[in-house]
């Protein structure tokens, strides 16, 4: 069917409809699919002649965390790197977000937070963690004096995500999502360089220590992309569970100490 809708219009539609409580798309005409279409007489098999060449085989769809990967490898810089994600087609949730979410903060932050991926203000805004969430991820640091706008190093944070674009209706991404936007964040880190990584939550521990399970992983230093790395609660999860705070403190300071020994 034909509409006037853009793509953003027709979507915040639909993702109204869904908080209302609808679960069908139905059309707006019956359709009756027991109605077989009329046979079509049969094509005849191609001879080839002189003048057809006999068709090629069907080419095969690139591997995409293959292209994602040699992407990645040509970034020289964070800028190249912006660029490749940007550019980069295979990727579904791209379709449906409004910005490429990068990155915020000071590269030259000896913490790199990763996060799962942009949730609607983070679309908005083309900034990762700006919504609830980041307002809780920014209050947390802010209590071991570490500040996205920190422009010292070793005050500062540099923050991104698992995925660059906002899966619908906020839901988990899938493991091929995952799997296929991996070499940009492995280029990201080796990029940025920095002294520790904190994985924030259940897809940042998947993607990067090939494990999950938030309440046992956190806490617990590991290692990630050769550095070391602290899995956190979620600032997502602590809205939901404030008191789950108690623990979010304990990791916090862990990280705190964990700077100051490795200064
Ligand atoms: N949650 C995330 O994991 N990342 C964001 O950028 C926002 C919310």
């Amino acid at each position: 069917m034909e509409s006037h809708l853009d793509f953003h219009a027709a979507r915040a539609l639909l993702e109204w409809q869904v908080e209302l409580g609808a679960t069908e798309a139905i059309c707006d005409a019956p359709v009756n699919r027991f109605d077989l279409p009329e046979a079509q007489p049969r094509a005849k098999p191609a001879t080839p002649a002189a003048d057809h060449p006999p068709a090629q085989a069907p080419v095969e769809a690139p591997d995409p965390a293959l292209v994602a990967r040699d992407a990645a490898a040509l970034a020289a810089d964070l800028e190249g790197l912006a660029a490749a994600m940007a550019a980069y087609e295979h990727c579904e949730l791209k379709r449906g977000a409004k910005t490429t979410v990068f990155a915020d903060g000071n590269p030259a932050a000896r913490v790199m937070v990763i996060g799962e991926a942009p949730g609607r203000e983070e679309d908005m805004q083309g900034k990762p963690f700006v919504g609830r969430a980041g307002q809780m991820l920014d209050r947390m640091f802010a209590a071991i004096n570490l500040a996205r706008d920190a422009a010292r190093p070793d005050a500062a944070l540099y923050i991104t995500n698992i995925l660059p674009w906002r899966p619908p209706q906020n839901r988990e991404p899938t493991p091929e999502e995952i799997a296929m936007m991996l070499p940009f964040v492995e280029r990201h880190v080796a990029l940025v360089n920095p002294d520790v990584l904190v994985l924030m939550g259940n897809v940042s521990c998947q993607a990067l220590l090939g494990r999950k399970g938030i309440t046992r992983l956190r806490g617990n230093w590991a290692t990630a992309l050769n550095l070391p790395a602290l899995p956190m609660f979620h600032p997502a999860y602590l809205l939901r569970n404030p008191h789950a705070k108690r623990e979010a403190w304990n990791d916090l300071l862990m990280l705190q100490a964990r700077l100051r020994e490795a200064r």
